[in-house]
């Protein structure tokens, strides 16, 4: 570890000083005099008083440097068999209009606008207009039933929403408007409006006096300008699962998210101006905010936005077709999109159809990613397969390999080293730091570098308990894991309620809230197994109030739908088993562990603490054997 141990040294030694010089590549009105605000430690603001606005910076910029005709966006929809090409200058100007239409509309500076969108070059341009404004976006993944949209309506208070009338998933089109409708009918906040894109697919009906027609109202609109902010301004907010039903709105700064995700474009992709990113997730999440918007445009690259899956469109051969055709450098995606390719070709027959010399590397993020993958993958490839973790907390990585200061050796297993900014430690309960080798809490010491998350909106109380009050100067992570002797890190398991399915994280403690709400169902628990293509899948055990009559079979069935109703598709809630009793220790927590060991054919101890061991001996014939992890 030559030079990644001195750049890491660099920044350990004097870290302003080394977010100060990464802030220069960043294009500010107001330069900030104060990299790190630690007034209020343990929250931190980093720029705060640096002035700069993110869209300028992602868009205008480009223009202005010479870069109009390069392409921004490609969009590859082998589910509408369409491919376009967005320049940066027609960017400018669709962004600038689409900004045009907001603020005519009254959106200022601050305002919240919520996006629910497929992935269509659309989705980047809203968040872009909001950028350009000043506005606070939140993007609300399609995958989410109304209910879940509803939730973030009244969180966010937004005063617009944009969307789009329909999502197309494989073969079958999704009509957003419905959903759209009936989660601000649910929701006590109303919007003022809603500016919705038409696509052939599906026509969504509109609301007179609240619903403008996307193309429409562009085009009459005049385009404009990009507003200054603050470097400790709001760009937007994304929530994601907590331990309850009520998600987390992680909050992301303009000033900090530039510089970040800057340094990792160069740093830890290798990529500069021209070179064409992919990030094949999706809008909706922490990873597609950060590496299908704005760290590639930040950069200047071209971004891919994909609309298809990596199988079935039409077949698992369209990653390596995509990243053939638009000559794409660094393939961004999550493990599960490489076991369903694998799982359907094997031998990887497809991918020598394609070349795939341009192909610099492929990382890999979002869950952990087993060896048996990573080796699949390196084996056909024959390039580095770079597993990377983080968090839509971080918003960028924590632990990575970083290829543009050196390639370091891989191990499979651990998504390498911490990122300069970050400095891990693995704590024991009492919060003390354990020998190399022995599994623990992660946790990060404070603060945390720029773009990581400075507070949850609405709710710092929270924010405080959920991160910062158990491990007394120290990020808490959720995750459980280690450090090698090398100081390599490798992520276990949550410690939390938290469960990750095909890359999406859900939180068990939601899904909960759902069950409990059946009238037939006393208590109830959900559990992740262990699920060879998607990582983990839930699992719901409920127990039906004495006196229920109705059949089993028909309460399984009817919590599967009202998981999906409730929570949406995304959940992936498709099993459920009605059982006797919970199993519990003596002061009364589920033994979630020890179920989950137990469908999944790992090695399990009867706990000591255990109320009733009868109970887990019933529950042990139900489920065992139903989990099926990836090795
Ligand atoms: N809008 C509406 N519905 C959506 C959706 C969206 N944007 N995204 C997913 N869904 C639906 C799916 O259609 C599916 O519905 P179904 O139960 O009716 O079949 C359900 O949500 C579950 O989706 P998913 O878990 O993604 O399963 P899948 O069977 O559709 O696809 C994979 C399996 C492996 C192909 C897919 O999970 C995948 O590509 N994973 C990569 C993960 C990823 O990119 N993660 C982002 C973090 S980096
Ligand atoms: P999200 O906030 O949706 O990005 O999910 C973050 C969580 O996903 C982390 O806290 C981890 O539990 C898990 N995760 C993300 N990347 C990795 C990785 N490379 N290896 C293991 N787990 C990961």
């Amino acid at each position: 570890m030559g030079k990644y141990a001195d750049v890491y040294a660099g920044w350990k030694q004097n870290p302003e000083a080394f977010w100060a010089e990464a802030a220069e590549a960043v294009d500010w009105t107001v330069a900030p005099k104060t990299v790190l605000d630690d007034s209020s430690a343990p929250l931190y603001r980093w720029f705060a008083d640096g002035e700069a606005n993110t869209c300028f910076n992602a868009v205008d910029r480009h223009v202005a440097a010479g870069r109009g005709d390069q392409a921004a966006i490609i969009h590859d929809s082998p589910v509408t068999d369409s491919k376009t090409t967005i320049t940066y200058a027609e960017l400018q100007d669709r962004v600038a209009r689409l900004a045009g239409v907001l603020a005519e509309q009254g959106v200022v500076k601050g305002d919240r606008v919520i996006i629910y969108m497929p992935m269509i070059p659309e989705a980047l341009e809203a968040m872009l207009a909001c950028a350009r404004i000043g506005a606070v976006h939140s993007v609300v993944f399609g995958g989410f039933a109304a209910h879940e949209l509803a939730v973030r309506i009244n969180d966010a208070a937004p005063k617009a929403v944009l969307s789009a009338s329909c999502g197309i998933e494989g073969k079958r089109v999704i009509a957003y408007k419905p959903l759209l409708d009936d989660a601000i009918a649910q929701s006590e906040h109303k919007p003022d409006f809603c500016v919705i894109l038409q696509r052939p697919q599906a026509e969504a009906s509109m609301e007179e006096g609240r619903d403008l027609d996307w193309v429409a109202s562009t085009s009459a609109a005049a385009p404009v300008g990009c507003t200054p902010v603050g470097g400790a301004d709001p760009l937007y907010i994304l929530y994601t699962s907590g331990t309850t039903g009520q998600p987390k709105g992680v909050v992301r700064h303009n000033g900090g998210h530039m510089v970040a995700l800057l340094w990792t474009m160069k740093h830890l992709y290798n990529v500069q101006a021209g070179d064409v990113f992919w990030a094949a997730s999706d809008v909706g999440w922490v990873v597609g905010h950060s590496y299908i918007c704005y760290g590639p445009l930040l950069a200047g690259c071209t971004t891919m936005v994909f609309e298809g899956k990596p199988v079935g469109t039409p077949d698992p051969g369209t990653f390596w077709r995509v990243i053939e055709e638009h000559d794409v450098k660094v393939l961004f995606t999550a493990p599960t999109a490489l076991r369903a390719i694998k799982r359907e070709d094997p031998e990887a027959e497809y991918l020598k159809k394609y070349d795939l010399s341009g192909l610099q590397a492929l990382f890999l993020a979002g869950e952990r990613a087993d060896p048996d993958t990573i080796s699949w993958a390196q084996t056909h490839l024959r390039k580095p397969v770079i597993d990377h973790w983080w968090q839509t907390e971080t918003g960028w990585a924590i632990a990575a390999n970083p290829l543009g200061i050196e390639e370091l050796p891989i191990k499979p297993g651990s998504p390498t080293v911490p990122m300069p900014g970050y400095e891990i430690d693995i704590l024991d309960d009492a919060g003390h730091p354990v020998a190399p080798g022995t599994l623990g809490a992660i946790a990060i010491k404070l603060p945390l570098p720029p773009g990581t998350l400075p507070t949850l909106w609405n709710a710092e109380p929270r924010f405080r308990k959920s991160y910062l009050d158990t491990f007394q100067g120290y990020y808490e992570t959720g995750d459980a894991g280690m450090k090698d002797e090398d100081g390599y890190v490798y992520i276990m398991a949550r410690t939390d309620d938290v469960i990750n399915v095909a890359g999406h994280r859900l939180s068990t403690g939601a899904m909960e809230e759902v069950l409990s709400a059946h009238p037939d169902i006393a208590e109830c628990a959900v559990i992740g197994i262990g699920d060879k293509l998607k990582g983990q899948s839930p699992l719901g055990l409920v127990c039906l109030n004495a006196g229920a009559k109705r059949a089993e079979e028909d309460i399984q069935s009817e919590c599967v739908k009202l998981v999906r109703q409730e929570i949406g598709p995304v959940a992936a809630f498709k099993q459920c088993i009605v059982i006797d009793a919970l199993p519990k220790t003596r002061s009364g927590k589920i033994l979630r562990g020890t179920m989950v060991a137990i469908a999944d054919g790992t090695p399990w101890k009867m706990p000591a603490t255990i109320d009733d061991p009868s109970v887990l001996d019933a529950i042990s014939s139900r489920i065992s054997g139903l989990g099926h992890p990836t090795s």
